[in-house]
C-alpha cells in the first residue's frame, strides 16, 4: 500500500472531476487517514474556473524601530502640508526633497559645485519646476498652485531610494492623496508609478486599490468608487480634443465603480462610465458604458461576458442579447 501523503499527492496531481452540469462537478476529496489507509469519498463542489485558491493580502511590518521612525516622518510632512500656503509647501517640499536625496538640510547651491549639482539642487524645489498640466490652458492655476508642490513631492518621492518601500509608500501616498484630491476614503492603497493630472477633479473612495504606473487624467473629472481597483499600467481619461482644432478640449466625468475592475493596460476613454462590479479586459479600451457586472475586453471594448456573481435579471438579458439576431 502505498503510503499516504503519496497518495495524497497522486490525488492531487490528477484531480479527476465528473461535470454534472456547468456549474456543479464530482470531486474526490482525501477525508480520512491514519497510518498508510487513505479513504477518499467524492464531493459536490460548485464550478470555479480552475478551482483557484483564495489569497488574501498578507499582513507585513517593518522593524520596531522603523516603523516609529516612519509613521513620525509622515505625521511631519502631513502637519507641514496642512498649510496651503504654495509657498510653504514649496519650502517644505525642498528640504524633505533634499533630506531624500542629498541627506542633509537645503543649501543654495554654492556657485563653485558642478553644474550638474546645481541643477539637482534647484530642481528638488517645486518653484523651478514645470509640470505637463501647468501648461494646459484648462488648469484652474490657483487650485493647482496649492497642489503642484504634493504633486512634485509624490513624483520625486516615487523616484527617490526609498520610493518602492511599500509599507511606506502606501502610507506617504495616502496622507499625500487627502491633501491633493477632492477626496481621498479611508484604506485606499496606491502603488509606485501612479500620475494624476490636476488632483483637484479626483475622487477616489473606500477601498480603492490603484496599481502601479496608473494614469488618471482628472482634466474634467474621476470618480473612482467604492472598492474599484484599477491594475498595472492603465489608462483612465476624462477629457477630449476636438477633431478639428485639438485645442477645443472638453471635459468630462468618468465613473468606475464601485468595484469596477480596470485590468492591466486598459484604457478608459473620457466620459464613460464603468458600471457597479464591471470589469475592463487587459488591453482593452472602453470607449463605451460597461453595464454593471459586464465584462468587457478588446479595441474597442465590447461584452465578452457577464459575472457568474450578477444578478439573475442582468445575466438573463445578456444572454438574450447574445440568443437574438446580431
Ligand atoms: C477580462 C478577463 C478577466 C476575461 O477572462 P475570462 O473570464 O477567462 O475570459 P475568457 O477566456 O472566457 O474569454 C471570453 C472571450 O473574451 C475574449 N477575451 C478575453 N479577454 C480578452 C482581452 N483581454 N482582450 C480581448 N479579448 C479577450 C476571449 O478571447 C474569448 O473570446 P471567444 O469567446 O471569442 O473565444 C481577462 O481576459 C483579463 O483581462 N484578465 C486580466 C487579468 C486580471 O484579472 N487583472 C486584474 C488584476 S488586479
Amino acid at each position: 500500500m502505498a503510503p499516504a501523503w503519496l497518495a495524497r499527492l497522486k490525488l492531487k496531481a490528477a484531480r479527476p472531476r465528473l461535470a454534472l452540469t456547468t456549474q456543479v462537478f464530482f470531486e474526490p476529496r482525501i477525508i480520512k487517514q491514519r497510518h498508510a489507509s487513505v479513504a477518499v469519498q467524492c464531493v459536490m463542489v460548485p464550478y470555479q474556473r480552475g478551482t483557484m485558491p483564495r489569497y488574501e493580502y498578507r499582513n507585513l511590518t517593518p522593524l520596531p524601530g522603523a516603523e516609529a521612525s516612519f509613521l513620525s516622518w509622515i505625521d511631519s510632512l502631513d502637519e507641514e502640508f496642512s498649510d496651503r500656503d504654495p509657498e510653504h509647501r514649496s519650502t517644505a517640499v525642498r528640504e524633505a526633497l533634499h533630506q531624500l536625496y542629498c541627506g542633509k538640510p537645503y543649501a543654495e547651491p554654492d556657485s563653485s559645485a558642478s553644474l550638474a549639482r546645481q541643477a539637482l539642487v534647484y530642481s528638488l524645489d517645486p518653484r523651478n519646476t514645470t509640470l505637463e498640466p501647468e501648461y494646459y490652458g484648462d488648469v484652474d492655476p490657483a487650485r493647482y498652485a496649492e497642489r503642484k508642490p504634493l504633486i512634485w513631492f509624490w513624483m520625486m518621492y516615487d523616484r527617490s531610494p526609498v520610493g518602492l518601500n511599500h509599507w511606506l509608500g502606501y502610507r506617504v501616498r495616502a496622507m499625500l492623496a487627502r491633501h491633493i484630491f477632492k477626496f481621498c476614503g479611508a484604506n485606499v492603497k496606491i502603488f509606485h508609478g501612479v500620475e494624476v493630472s490636476f488632483g483637484y477633479n479626483l475622487t477616489v473612495e473606500d477601498n480603492c486599490v490603484i496599481h502601479k504606473y496608473v494614469l488618471l487624467d482628472d482634466r474634467g473629472e474621476i470618480i473612482v468608487r467604492e472598492g474599484t481597483s484599477i491594475s498595472d499600467y492603465a489608462n483612465v481619461y476624462s477629457h477630449a480634443h476636438d477633431l478639428n482644432d485639438g485645442m477645443i478640449v472638453t471635459g468630462q466625468t468618468t465613473e468606475l465603480g464601485p468595484k469596477a475592475r480596470i485590468t492591466y493596460h486598459a484604457t478608459v476613454l473620457s466620459g464613460v462610465r464603468v458600471g457597479e462590479q464591471g470589469m475592463v479586459g487587459s488591453m482593452g479600451v472602453a470607449s463605451k458604458n460597461v453595464e454593471p457586472y459586464h465584462v468587457v475586453a478588446g479595441v474597442p471594448a465590447k461584452p465578452v461576458k457577464v459575472k457568474p456573481s450578477a444578478p439573475q435579471e442582468l445575466r438573463q438579458a445578456y444572454e438574450a442579447r447574445e440568443a437574438g439576431p446580431r
